[in-house]
């Protein structure tokens, strides 16, 4: 491992497969991690900085367009990533959890070809209690017709399946800030280095264990569950006496962005299924801006990431804030949960006596 390499040469080593490139794919990946920079010293100084609880408009706290409160980080964070993305004339048109419609670029400036989307901090109900949130992207390339006539984006322009994503990374706001991302041929990590300001490659190729014995779940969600998460989870649960055979731990940051690099670094799976808790919800977590970017990465480094039924990667959203199930990590675990899926279900699963086979019923 080198680790003088810095972000600035691996992306220039990247591009070197695509000999016509311009550099602004770079610049453009380059700008988000200084605002990522930016976000982690904010984060860093915490309430010294007055950057903890509700961001407040005429002393009410905001919501977004999920129905969210927004905390003073959310709303900062996503000011950040616009104000530094904006200008440079890499981008079409951004999107983000924070904002309702696509955000244009002033007409005064140069556009550019490539499409931002992003969670500017995921994990945010952990920012007053000190815990590890993060940042998350994706580059898209616009539609060509918009990049020829330089028009206002649309949502639909956003529309388009996570594979043909150009790259997607994220930031980890934890005991060292680094940048994990993903230009299309593998994953690599960089720590950011506090006395240079500069993101290093400290993980070059991260890889994602086929099997694992550690799985993520919010359990508190575990009488809404479908039945094959239920039986998954169960039989995780019953460890070495189960039809497992082996012993498994939980873990539960309530970070999606955390869980996502944690199983990077040694696997394990993740789930925030589809379940029956709202109806109206297709899931908790956002197609555009978390699964797909996080989905990318994951099957960038050898995982998977699943609905339960089809590839994340495959689904062309309709809406910028869609919500879906997502599964992901260790590809073995996620295959066996599709399967679980695949498999007909019980006619009985509304039968109370199939609920008492689960081990967290009472
Ligand atoms: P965000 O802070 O961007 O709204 O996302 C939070 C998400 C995700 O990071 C995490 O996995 C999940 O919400 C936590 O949900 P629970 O509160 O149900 O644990
Ligand atoms: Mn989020
Ligand atoms: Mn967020």
């Amino acid at each position: 491992m080198n680790s003088r390499t810095t972000l600035t040469q691996y992306l220039i080593e990247q591009r070197r497969r695509y000999p016509e490139a311009s550099g602004r794919f770079n610049n453009l990946i380059l700008d988000v991690a200084l605002s990522c920079k930016a976000i982690a010293r904010a984060v860093a100084f915490g309430r010294l900085a007055d950057m903890h609880g509700h961001h407040l408009h005429n002393d009410v706290a905001s919501v977004n367009v999920q129905g969210e409160v927004q905390h003073k980080l959310d709303v900062y964070a996503n000011q950040t990533f616009v104000d530094m993305t904006a200008t440079n004339g890499h981008l079409a048109g951004m999107a983000s959890e924070e904002m309702q419609e696509p955000w244009q670029i002033p007409a005064a400036l140069p556009r550019g070809k490539h499409l931002l989307v992003f969670d500017p901090l995921d994990g945010s109900s952990n920012v007053d209690v000190n815990m590890t949130v993060g940042s998350i992207f994706s580059v898209l390339r616009a539609p060509d017709e918009v990049i020829a006539s330089g028009r206002d984006v649309r949502s639909e322009d956003f529309f388009q399946p996570g594979a043909q994503q150009l790259a997607a990374g994220y930031a980890l706001y934890g005991p060292s800030t680094m940048l994990v991302l993903s230009v299309g041929h593998g994953v690599a990590g960089f720590t950011l280095d506090p006395n240079l300001g500069e993101f290093m490659l400290t993980h070059p190729d991260i890889q994602i264990p086929a099997d694992t014995q550690e799985f993520a779940i919010n359990a508190s969600n575990s009488r809404f569950w479908e039945p094959p998460v239920k039986r998954y989870v169960d039989e995780c649960l019953a460890g070495k006496t189960g039809p497992r055979g082996k012993d498994f731990n939980m873990r539960w940051i309530a970070s999606m962005v955390a869980e996502a690099h944690r199983i990077l670094m040694r696997g394990g799976v993740f789930m925030y299924p589809r379940d029956s808790k709202d109806p109206s919800k297709a899931g908790r977590l956002r197609l555009m801006y978390e699964a797909s970017p996080i989905g990318f990465l994951i099957e960038q480094a050898g995982g998977r990431a699943s609905t339960g039924h089809q590839a994340a990667l495959h689904i062309k959203p309709s809406d910028l804030h869609q919500r879906i199930g997502l599964v992901f990590g260790s590809r073995n675990e996620v295959e066996r949960i599709e399967r679980y899926h695949a498999e007909p279900q019980p006619l009985n699963w509304h039968n109370p006596l199939f609920a008492e086979r689960s081990l967290f019923m009472d």
